[in-house]
């Protein structure tokens, strides 16, 4: 069955990064890894798992039970003792941990040492709070190292962390704490971005008007003069740092407990909480940051992932943490105060591994090379790609412009479900531009049409996933309906990921975009349900739709067709009130760039919005099959 979403496959330019930049590659080829991994998947995972520490030994690898895996079965450990313990009590003690750069010059170091004794503390505070075990924390805070600390902490006791991106508005926010139903949350009274500071309190305070389970916040001060706080509920992060005794035994966690919590957009309703366990995922995060990355002992290790998404999560602190790697982050967007900023990050602090999105490399190639050009980049050994296509052209503008036509590129696929890695080009191995690559060892990929059944080479169908990996989100919280939703059961099981993609003769898989209607949005989940509904929200909004539009620098921009409610009429005030009100509502990052006004909508008979005939109309596309399009 042909799809219109087939491509025609050209010939490709393949790249071979500099040998020098691939010596450190774990993997001697991925023909011989891939095969070793299949001959014994159990094996395969047993041998990474058993690099890290662990209280009580797994019974079994994995127990799977479609669609339900259980994995590292009965073993005890506590991530934060991978992270922390293992390191302090040998030769990384003293190693830096984080390296954190603010907004003019601000600058923060924290050794192994020193960040394990903040967690262990801040572990302390928590308890003293009644936060227990299984208790869900909220966090919502700008990236400074408070913000690892208090994730950590939470692990350190076992209490499940649910990161809340910082730009998200206050009903967005509310949302995501009501359905963990938090029992404190954790902020910042400002974060700093491009030399302004943005209140956040004032936006929990909002949210937490209809969350009953919070019972404590925990602020950290940064501005002056310091903002007040209630006495009975808010509590300053550093009074209660200090008030906690030092030290904390790491709680010894089953394999299978939730680790954390992190919503991402669906595609209808409310917001997905995708649940991780604390094993499965330890030993994904440490497996890719070891063999994908490519980590080493002596890197210095920057992902420009904000920690609020799931890339910060495994690839900006755990998995790097996993490895002892020392990590720099930082507050500073890339074009403040001017485009070469990250550049003379990069000089400053002789980073080895940049992991980025296409998204800032196409910003990068728009104000051109000159700016990367002034700065010395010799210190880069290995790029890296996420979350979405890594178009061809940016490909080779990274390639030459940063990694110097040395460097390799790893444009790594993978989800916030996935929890780590899927698809990629290993170090060393051949590179194609626009391909992601091919699954790691350990993952079983395929393309597959609406049955489940494998499509040829060069036939666009669905990306599936065919086994079970450690790293996978168990469940979706209170809701398993829909965690099943995510694996059919065809001849074969296989794990739906809701892209398109198409595979060429040697094997690569490209990425072709969502099969859903998820927009990407610089990288950013969009569901065009919560943008829908944010407008409706809005006492002008009879009815509106929410598509995404490709957008050469941002891959998708949103935009919107909206029915007005009788005596409304369209004005380009009332634009900027729609506008702002989605803003105010879900945040910055979802704001429509285009809005259209309408009289109607193409609707199936039932009444469910054709997005996809939209979208046609507005790119100019045949709309496929209109058959169940309402007269
Ligand atoms: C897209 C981010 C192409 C894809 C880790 C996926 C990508 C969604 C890539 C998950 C890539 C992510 N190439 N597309 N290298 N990486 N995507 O949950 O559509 O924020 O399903 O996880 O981003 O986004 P999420």
């Amino acid at each position: 069955m042909a799809e219109d979403f087939d491509v025609p496959l050209d010939e490709t330019t393949i790249y071979h990064a500099d040998a020098s930049c691939c010596a450190e590659a774990m993997f001697h080829d991925y023909t011989t890894a891939y095969s070793e991994f299949l001959r014994d998947p159990d094996g395969f995972w047993n041998n990474i798992a058993s690099d890290l520490q662990w209280f009580a030994p797994w019974d079994t690898v994995l127990d799977w039970k479609f669609p339900f895996a259980r994995w590292f079965v009965n073993a005890k450990l506590n991530i934060t003792h991978n992270c922390l313990d293992r390191h302090v009590s040998n030769h990384r003690r003293n190693k830096v941990a984080v390296y954190w750069r603010g907004e003019g010059g601000r600058e923060r170091i924290l050794t192994y040492d020193h960040l394990y004794n903040d967690v262990m503390q801040f572990a302390n505070g928590l308890k003293s709070l009644g936060v227990s075990r299984g208790d869900r924390v909220c966090i919502y805070m700008p990236t400074v190292p408070e913000q690892v600390v208090a994730m950590l902490a939470c692990a350190r006791i076992g209490a499940i962390h649910s990161l809340v991106f910082a730009g998200y508005g206050a009903a967005a926010l509310n949302q995501r704490i009501t359905g963990a139903q938090a029992k404190v949350v954790i902020t910042a009274d400002a974060s700093v971005r491009r030399g302004k500071s943005i209140p956040l309190k004032p936006i929990v305070e909002e949210a937490l008007i209809h969350a009953p389970t919070v019972e404590h916040v925990i602020v950290l001060r940064t501005q002056s003069p310091p903002v007040s706080l209630l006495p009975e509920t808010e509590i300053d992060y550093y009074e209660l740092m200090d008030a906690s005794p030092k030290g904390c035994p790491p709680e010894e966690m089953d394999a299978e407990d939730p680790l954390f919590i992190l919503y991402t957009s669906g595609t209808t309703g409310a917001p997905k909480g995708i649940v991780h366990t604390c094993g499965g995922y330890m030993v994904g995060a440490y497996y890719t940051c070891k063999y994908i990355l490519n980590i080493t002992d002596n890197d210095v290790y920057w992902c420009t992932a904000d920690p609020g998404w799931i890339t910060g999560h495994t690839y900006g602190i755990y998995g790097p943490l996993l490895v002892g790697a020392t990590i720099f982050m930082t507050e500073i967007t890339p074009d403040y105060p001017d485009p070469g900023i990250w550049w003379k990050l990069i000089e400053e602090y002789g980073i080895n591994i940049f992991y980025t999105a296409p998204t800032a490399i196409r910003m990068f190639m728009k104000v051109g090379e000159e700016w990367p050009d002034k700065y010395d980049l010799s210190s880069l050994r290995i790029l890296a790609s996420v979350g979405e296509p890594l178009n061809p052209e940016a490909f080779v503008w990274f390639y030459e412009h940063i990694g110097k036509n040395r460097c390799p590129i790893v444009d790594t696929w993978w989800q916030t479900e996935t929890g780590m890695h899927m698809v990629t080009t290993l170090v060393g191995e051949p590179m194609k531009p626009g391909y992601a690559g091919k699954a790691i060892p350990g993952v079983v990929a395929d393309v597959v049409d609406r049955e489940g059944r494998p499509v040829p080479p060069g036939q666009g169908g669905f990306l599936a996933i065919r086994e079970p990996w450690p790293a996978m989100m168990r469940t979706i919280y209170n809701d398993e309906e829909r965690y099943r939703k995510y694996w059919k059961n065809g001849e074969k099981p296989y794990y739906t990921t809701s892209d398109l993609a198409v595979r060429d003769h040697d094997g690569y898989i490209m990425i072709l975009g969502r099969s859903d209607d998820l927009i990407i949005v610089s990288g950013h989940n969009i569901g065009s349900a919560e943008v829908e509904s944010a407008l409706v929200s809005h006492h002008a909004v009879a009815e509106a739709a929410a598509i995404g539009k490709p957008d050469p620098l941002k891959g998708n921009i949103v935009k919107v067709f909206v029915i007005l409610r009788e005596g409304f009429e369209p004005s380009d005030k009332l634009t900027h009130d729609l506008k702002y009100h989605v803003r105010q509502t879900l945040g910055p990052i979802s704001v429509p760039a285009e809005l259209d006004y309408v009289t109607a909508l193409p609707k199936t008979r039932s009444g469910k919005i054709m997005r996809r005939v939209l979208r046609a109309q507005e790119l100019g596309m045949d709309p496929g099959d209109i058959s169940t399009l309402e007269e």
